[in-house]
């Protein structure tokens, strides 16, 4: 059997769950990333430009106090100063000449080396003060390190200096630079340790966004979840099953929407098997009639030749009431599949009424009814003849069925504005008022009892309903008990 919502797999994993999930993350990361970037530069920021201030104010004093010592090129004199005052500073200092190379270093590592710094050659080139930020190997302790640390190794094993510069004036000359290096890693690590406390929050509103959107995902799905179960019982036969109506208001609508659906379809479904059982039930009956007499002619060999031959004709009648109504059947069951084709033509109605009360009139005298036939002859109508024929013998066969003897029955045809209006009128016993509306339903009869002697079968009068709304008509139906009946045919004329 074709299940139509066997898999998961033909429409992917990437349910709507998976979509909100993931469109929560990819905002809140976004969100997340413009913060942390944002918010470590004004930090940093901030941070940094009261730390420069001071640092060149101490290394513009050095400049100012060691230039007389400088400018006797008396370096042994020199050292010993830079070294006191590096140490006091907790940094490390250099006076270079007017060339950029080391006169002094307070760590004795770069004596007379020619250094090439950008803000060494920016005091060169003229400036007033210069500075900048480098990053070297480690050399001082660092801070206590985080777990994060294990992720960024390069920054574990070195550290940032901050690098600052003036000029070393004598008598308005310049006549070398001051270079004061000194660690900035504690506002570096600062900003890592800001930056570790974001990612710290991040990942945690990140797992509350996991489990809230799980959550929310699965209060906006549940409808769509349980409609599914129930379509799927549907699917499997369950007509009865409905949804029960809850979510916002759309999902309300979908359920109601979904469950109007479900009933009209059940409705369907019974009126269907009603309609076979029905039917069934009609084919029946005339056969069991007709085993009964054939079985009374087959074990009755002595039977008189008079009541053999009445036997066989209502053999014979059972036989046409058999044929009548799987025709009849067969006539509904296409206009009930839209295969009923009109074969439209345009014609005098009076004609095919004049016609059908013709064939009908020797019905009528064996009845003893008195039938008039008024029609206006200049009626045309564009439709279906033959069908048009079967609607006016169906009214004119019922207005003489249900006529006692004795009765009459008149037949007009008028024009009315823009239509044609057929009237059959009989003085027969009429349709009970509470019978009145049912009886154009399939199989409806007033009397079942009565039916036996008539031999209806309750289809007329739907068929004659279904030809005239396919010619866009209308039927209706007047009626009083005991008094008689009219029927109404309204049929367009253009
Ligand atoms: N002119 C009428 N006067 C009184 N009752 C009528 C009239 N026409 C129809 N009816 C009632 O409506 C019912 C349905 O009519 P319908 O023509 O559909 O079926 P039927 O005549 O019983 O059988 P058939 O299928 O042979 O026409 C009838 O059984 C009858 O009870
Ligand atoms: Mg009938």
């Amino acid at each position: 059997m074709r299940e139509p919502f066997a898999s998961h797999r033909k429409y992917g994993m990437f349910g709507v769950r998976a979509r909100i999930i993931s469109s929560f993350l990819i905002v809140l990361v976004a969100a997340f990333i413009a913060c942390a970037v944002s918010m470590t530069s004004i930090a940093g920021n901030y941070m940094l430009k009261s730390r420069v201030a001071k640092q060149h104010e101490e290394t513009a004093r050095l400049a100012l106090m060691l230039a007389g010592t400088f400018v006797t090129g008396d370096t042994d004199a020199l050292l010993p100063r830079i070294e006191s005052e590096g140490q006091r500073l907790s940094g490390r200092l250099m006076i270079l000449d007017a060339d950029g190379r080391v006169q002094a270093d307070s760590f004795s590592l770069q004596n007379g080396e020619r250094l090439a710094a950008p803000e060494i050659i920016e005091i060169l080139e003229g400036a007033e003060s210069s500075y900048g930020l480098h990053k070297q190997a480690a050399s001082i302790t660092r801070r206590r390190l985080t777990w994060l640390d294990y992720f960024r190794p390069s920054e574990t094993s070195s550290e940032w200096v901050g690098m600052f510069a003036t000029p070393i004036i004598w008598q308005g000359e310049r006549i070398g630079v001051m270079l004061y290096i000194v660690s900035v890693q504690d506002m570096a690590d600062s900003l890592i340790a800001m930056q570790d406390q974001m990612i710290l929050v991040f990942i945690v509103i990140g797992l509350s966004e996991v489990i809230l959107s799980l959550i929310f995902s699965r209060i906006i799905t549940k409808p769509i979840t349980s409609l599914t179960a129930v379509i799927e019982r549907m699917s499997k036969g369950d007509l009865h099953a409905r949804v029960n109506v809850t979510g916002g208001i759309e999902m309300a609508r979908l359920s109601e929407a979904f469950n109007q659906m479900s009933e009209k379809l059940e409705h369907v479904n019974e009126t269907r098997n009603q309609f076979v059982s029905n039917a069934s039930h009609e084919l029946k009956t005339p056969l069991s009639t007709m085993k009964i007499l054939l079985e009374s002619m087959i074990y009755e060999p002595t039977m008189e030749e008079g009541t053999r031959h009445e036997f066989l004709v209502d053999i014979n009648k059972e036989i046409d009431r058999l044929t009548a109504i799987t025709s009849d059947l067969l006539t509904l069951v296409k206009s009930d599949s839209g295969e009923l084709k009109l074969r439209r033509e345009s014609f005098r109605f009076g004609e095919t009424i004049l016609d059908v009360a013709k064939r009908l009139e020797p019905l009528a005298n064996e009845r003893k009814l008195a039938m008039d036939v008024s029609v206006a002859n200049d009626i045309i109508i564009f439709a279906d003849k033959g069908k048009m024929s079967q609607v006016v013998y169906n009214l004119l066969e019922n207005a003489i069925k249900y006529t006692p003897a004795g009765g009459s029955i008149e037949l007009t045809l008028k024009r009315n504005a823009k239509s044609a209006v057929l009237k059959v009128t009989d003085t027969g016993i009429g349709i009970p008022e509470s019978d009145i509306e049912k009886v154009f339903e399939r199989f409806y009869r007033v009397d079942k009892a009565r039916a036996r002697t008539t031999g209806g079968s309750g289809l007329g009068l739907s068929i004659v309903k279904q030809i005239v709304m396919l010619h866009d008509g209308d039927i209706t139906v007047a009626s009083k008990e005991g008094k008689g009946s009219t029927f109404a045919v309204t049929l367009p004329i253009d």
